[in-house]
């Protein structure tokens, strides 16, 4: 499904994939709605979407390169204000006469830029004569098109911006999107709002408002499913589609046993107290006891549980079909940055065209649900402005990620009921503890994942048990080990350097709390060459 707000749109046309979600980002933040579209598309894909705005990312590409990317030269004939950043604004040079050449040393990082246009750019608008711009390029504009003027030029650069006003067609050298370039925000907002008249009415209301309105036009009298998890998408749309279509949604959530300590209630407390949906509990744990009884490796433990959750679920649909309230839709938490990454969208069209999902295992045989994504549209921090928006509470929205198998991959070796009580309690430990010392660095640094603070955190119970001594007694007991690392998306990650104070505590806090443990150690490996869990 798709819930393209009401509000104007403006097209990011992407070189180079992380060029264009940081500027699509920028240009949201400034409450304008933004979608990144393939630089492949044609102008008549342009057209279709109407867009009030175009913005060229910049890439890593040379313009002259055999395989460079190019652009549909339609695009700039189509009256729509178009702004180029770096390869952005090497393409439009090259696309509309002008040329690029090579610099002798190349510009990077912070450069002193100047002004050319004796105050009479709309794109620099009020921003000083000499101002710094962050710069990342071997290639430069070499000649403007015919009809261009520049506007601003750096000492290695003579056209470090130029621009048609007459055509709204404008480009930089340098990257307004990057926060090391100190006016580059206002550049952006004179071009969105001064040159192309656009409005910053794209705000959590009526993101709100047009999800919910998209979701009830779709669904009609139908009924939906959801997998809920706890995790920040699901609880999403859930929160989302309870507010457009109430009790027409099921919220199926599996209890495997294998999540943290008090999670399935706060769970069941919040859809069941605060949102008025159906919430089926499924009571599964003495199920995937038995199937993990002797389970040792894990990848094995993930696929049990995962086939197992999708058994649970069906099961759930059947009875509902079979009470008479069939279901038409499976709602899905896919975020933007999947359908991005999958490429499964060309033009921002049709979120039905997702084949492949990573969360979604082929139905079986005789079972089908048309997909409902009603978050196929927004970045992971947009998706949890959205839950507190919807009133979910702080403990979902900003919910570390945590894997589907749980707890059972966190257990070294195999999976019992007692290994799962000790680390249920000693990872609440290590929660208490960590979210205290991220709430302090937060308070200090106005940052949630600052250098300091720890972006995730858990305890690992491994299959060794160790001598360790108490009062007068000698104890053979397992040793917990903690994880916590800093990291921006989980690709990589290194420890984090957390102060000994704070070391200190979880350590005797769990040595003295939790029965069955007489130690705890400390990863201190990064990711590479460990990975952040530890099966
Ligand atoms: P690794 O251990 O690969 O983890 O460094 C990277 C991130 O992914 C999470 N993770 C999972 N998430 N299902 C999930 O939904 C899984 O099977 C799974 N395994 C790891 C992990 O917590 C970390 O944030």
């Amino acid at each position: 499904m798709s819930t393209t707000p009401s509000s104007q749109l403006v097209i990011v046309v992407d070189f180079g994939a992380q060029y264009g979600q940081l500027i699509a980002r920028r240009v949201r933040d400034l409450h304008v709605y933004s979608e990144i579209v393939p630089c492949d598309i044609t102008a008549e894909e342009v057209s279709e979407l109407a867009p009030a705005a175009i913005i060229l990312s910049g890439g890593p590409a040379s313009v002259y390169a055999e395989d460079a990317p190019s652009i549909d030269p339609g695009i700039f004939e189509l009256g729509i204000p178009v702004l180029g950043f770096c390869y952005g604004q090497q393409i439009m040079a090259v696309t509309l006469g002008g040329t690029v050449g090579h610099t002798e040393k190349g510009e990077y990082g912070a450069a002193p830029l100047t002004r050319r246009d004796e105050g009479t750019s709309l794109l620099y608008g009020e921003t000083p004569v000499k101002q710094t711009v962050w710069m990342s390029h071997r290639d430069a504009v070499a000649e403007a098109p015919a009809g261009f003027t520049v506007t601003a030029s750096t000492d290695v650069c003579p056209v470090a911006s130029m621009e048609c006003a007459e055509r709204r067609l404008y480009a930089t050298q340098f990257h307004p999107e990057v926060r090391h370039t100190p006016h580059g925000d206002q550049l952006l907002r004179n071009f969105l709002f001064g040159i192309c008249g656009l409005e910053a009415s794209w705000t959590m209301d009526s993101i709100i408002d047009d999800a919910v309105a998209a979701i009830r036009e779709q669904v009609g009298s139908d009924r939906v499913i959801l997998g809920l998890s706890g995790g920040v998408d699901s609880s999403v749309v859930a929160a989302l589609c309870a507010k457009a279509i109430g009790k027409q949604l099921t919220c199926v959530f599996i209890n495997h046993g294998l999540l943290r300590k008090n999670e399935p209630e706060e769970v069941e407390d919040v859809f069941t107290k605060q949102f008025d949906v159906d919430f089926v509990h499924v009571h599964a744990e003495d199920r995937y006891a038995a199937l993990l009884a002797d389970v040792v490796e894990p990848e094995q433990k993930r696929r049990i549980i995962g086939s197992q959750f999708w058994k649970e679920f069906f099961a759930v649909a059947e009875e509902l079909a079979e009470g008479g309230r069939p279901v038409k839709y499976l709602a899905q938490g896919t975020i933007y940055p999947d359908i991005i990454e999958s490429g499964a969208r060309k033009t921002g069209g049709k979120a039905s065209t997702i084949k492949s999902h990573h969360n979604l295992i082929p139905f079986p045989d005789g079972v089908h649900f048309d997909l409902i994504e009603p978050l196929d549209h927004f970045f992971k921090d947009e998706v949890r402005a959205l839950g507190t928006a919807l009133g979910l509470p702080d403990h979902i929205v900003h919910r570390q990620p945590f894997p589907g198998p749980g707890l059972a991959i966190r257990i070294i070796g195999t999976v019992t009921r007692e290994k799962l009580e000790i680390l249920k309690n000693a990872d609440a430990i290590v929660r208490e503890e960590l979210d205290a010392y991220n709430v302090r660095v937060y308070e200090e640094t106005g940052e949630r994942n600052s250098e300091r603070s720890v972006w995730q955190y858990f305890a690992v119970l491994p299959d060794v048990k160790s001598v360790g001594v108490m009062g007068d007694e000698r104890t053979y007991a397992y040793p917990i080990i903690l994880r916590a690392v800093e990291s921006s998306d989980a690709m990589t990650a290194d420890w984090a350097k957390l102060p000994y104070e704070v070391l200190a505590r979880v350590s005797s806090r769990i040595v003295a709390e939790v029965p069955g443990v007489n130690r705890v150690a400390y990863d201190i490996t990064s990711k590479p060459p460990a990975t952040i869990e530890w099966e």
